[in-house]
């Protein structure tokens, strides 16, 4: 009689033991029971060429994992960066105006107040602020007054150095692609142990490469020390003022320029053959970044005359001279006498970089994963005439013009300036986004910022709750009974019918 209760009972009880407990450990942690609404956060890039503006958002009870604050929506401001309005009052804040309206319409009404918003400039700024530092900080000053009549909570406006603006966007690639922690299924924080990836940006007056390293920085100003859940982290950084892709395209035409004589017209080997313009000499000598190819004296308003020619040795050889790579006063160097370490692990290359990459496969057909793919299609490329490009890509018409240089400049960056060889440059993803959110330091500064990634431990953060916690422990108590009275019984029968298997 015994056996024939207990053994349908004892199965079905175990059954429902199991998927209680399991119910309780993914359903009652705090977040469902709170069902909160979210928290926003703003941020403006205020980069050399232009202005985009980028609304972040995460649940209002929990800030501290990696992958909890995402992007809600971004804006780019039309015309160019606030830099460029110097000595037109009240244009820079007035440029804003577009994007700062769509932020009140994209955020919910009564979170405006709650609402931080940060205004970081780059090196555009860094630039003007070296020409000319009553005019930056009058700008400044003004957009912050335009950020200022909105409802949201000002935070300030301020010049990123080049460090930071590495190391937040090494920040951003790290915490979007969720190496610092992970929010496990079981309902707790764990650190996934994952390596780190490097950060390769590329903006309109600078460029930026920043990645954690275990071998010795010599230069202390190219290291930064984070500490982030409880890790520490080692970092390389460098930033390259005057090496961003508009002020390199501007360098290299000075540099065309001088080494030509100063004549009214110059041979630019860079531009596809047959495609010519005519610029003032102004647009090219006052930038900061063309000092030393300037003539002792020129007429701002004299035009110049470029004619491309579409050769690529030339081309080469005229873009390597932009970079010195003859002293280091290091052990190595990148180039310039910055000392580097070698590159390590992955890295993501964004901003600029992801648009040349993906022109220079778009137009020419190659997958570009190599150093030797690089080169071959950077070639193909600045072979090609205006009117072959303009088939390809008639969208890009106005930069078509640049592209060869700029691809040129990017693999000698790359391969020759940072070391990526045949190893390491596969290791590089070109993109533009992770996930929903835009790669690029706005998200990291905001995070560093606003103290949403804690320095600490976060252990056992979002946990179950206690009441959960006591249901659990009990009911594995009564499931651990259960099974052994099982066994004794089992056991039991199994002496009494000597040992036959027929019971089951
Ligand atoms: C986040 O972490 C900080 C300190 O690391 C802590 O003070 C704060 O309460 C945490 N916030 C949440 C929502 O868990
Ligand atoms: C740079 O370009 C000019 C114009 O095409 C060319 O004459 C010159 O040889 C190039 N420089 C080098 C080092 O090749
Ligand atoms: C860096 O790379 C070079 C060339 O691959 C190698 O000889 C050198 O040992 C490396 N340095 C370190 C510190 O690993």
């Amino acid at each position: 009689m015994a056996q024939r209760c207990a053994h349908p009972v004892v199965p079905v009880a175990l059954l429902l033991f199991g998927l209680v407990a399991i119910l309780l450990l993914t359903v009652p942690t705090e977040d469902v029971q709170e069902a909160p609404g979210f928290m926003y956060g703003i941020v403006l890039d205020a980069g050399s060429s232009h202005t985009a503006l980028y609304i972040y958002k995460w649940p209002a009870d929990k800030h501290n994992g990696t992958g909890v604050v995402t992007q809600h929506s971004e804006c780019h401001v039309t015309g160019g960066g606030i830099s460029s309005y110097v000595g037109q009052q009240g244009a820079a804040g007035q440029s804003l105006k577009v994007c700062l309206d769509q932020a009140v319409k994209d955020i919910p009404k009564e979170k405006h107040q709650l609402t931080p918003v940060y205004l970081g400039a780059t090196a555009g700024m860094r630039l003007l602020h070296i020409s000319n530092p009553e005019q930056s900080a009058q700008i400044l000053q003004e957009v912050g007054h335009k950020i200022q009549s909105y409802p949201f909570n000002y935070q300030g406006a301020a010049i990123l150095s080049g460090q930071e603006e590495g190391a937040y966007g090494w920040v951003t690639v790290n915490y979007l692609l969720e190496n610092f922690i992970k929010y496990g299924f079981v309902g707790r924080w764990f650190s996934p142990g994952k390596p780190t990836v490097g950060a390769l940006d590329f903006g309109g007056a600078s460029t930026q490469i920043t990645f954690a390293t275990q071998e010795e920085v010599e230069d202390v100003q190219d290291t930064m020390k984070l500490r982030l859940y409880g890790q520490e982290y080692s970092l390389y950084t460098h930033s390259f003022l005057c090496y961003g892709r508009d002020q390199v395209l501007l360098r290299l035409l000075a540099h065309l320029v001088k080494s030509q004589g100063y004549s009214e017209s110059v041979e630019h080997p860079c531009y596809p053959a047959g495609h010519s313009r005519t610029l003032n000499l102004n647009r090219i000598f006052n930038s900061p970044c063309t000092t030393k190819y300037r003539p002792s004296s020129y007429s701002p308003r004299a035009l110049l005359t470029v004619q491309g020619s579409g050769h690529y040795e030339r081309c080469l050889a005229n873009v390597s001279e932009i970079f010195s790579f003859d002293s280091c006063p290091f052990s190595q160097c990148s180039f310039d006498g910055v000392f580097q370490p070698n590159v390590t692990g992955r890295f993501m290359a964004f901003s600029a970089f992801f648009y040349i990459h993906s022109f220079l496969q778009r137009i020419t057909g190659i997958t570009v994963n190599t150093p030797s793919q690089l080169q071959e299609a950077t070639k193909r490329l600045c072979r090609m005439n205006f009117n072959q490009m303009l088939l390809l890509a008639p969208d890009q018409k106005t930069r078509l013009q640049d592209y060869c240089a700029s691809s040129v400049y990017v693999s000698v960056l790359l391969l020759r300036g940072y070391s990526f060889d045949e190893t390491s440059f596969p290791q590089i993803s070109f993109q533009r986004k992770a996930g929903d959110a835009s790669v690029g330091w706005a998200l990291g500064y905001m995070l560093s910022l606003s103290n949403l990634l804690p320095a600490e431990r976060v252990g056992l953060r979002k946990a179950l709750t206690p009441g959960a916690w006591g249901a659990l422990i009990f009911l594995f108590v009564l499931l651990l009974t259960a099974v052994l009275i099982f066994i004794l019984l089992r056991v039991h029968d199994g002496k009494k019918k000597g040992g036959s298997e027929s019971t089951i």
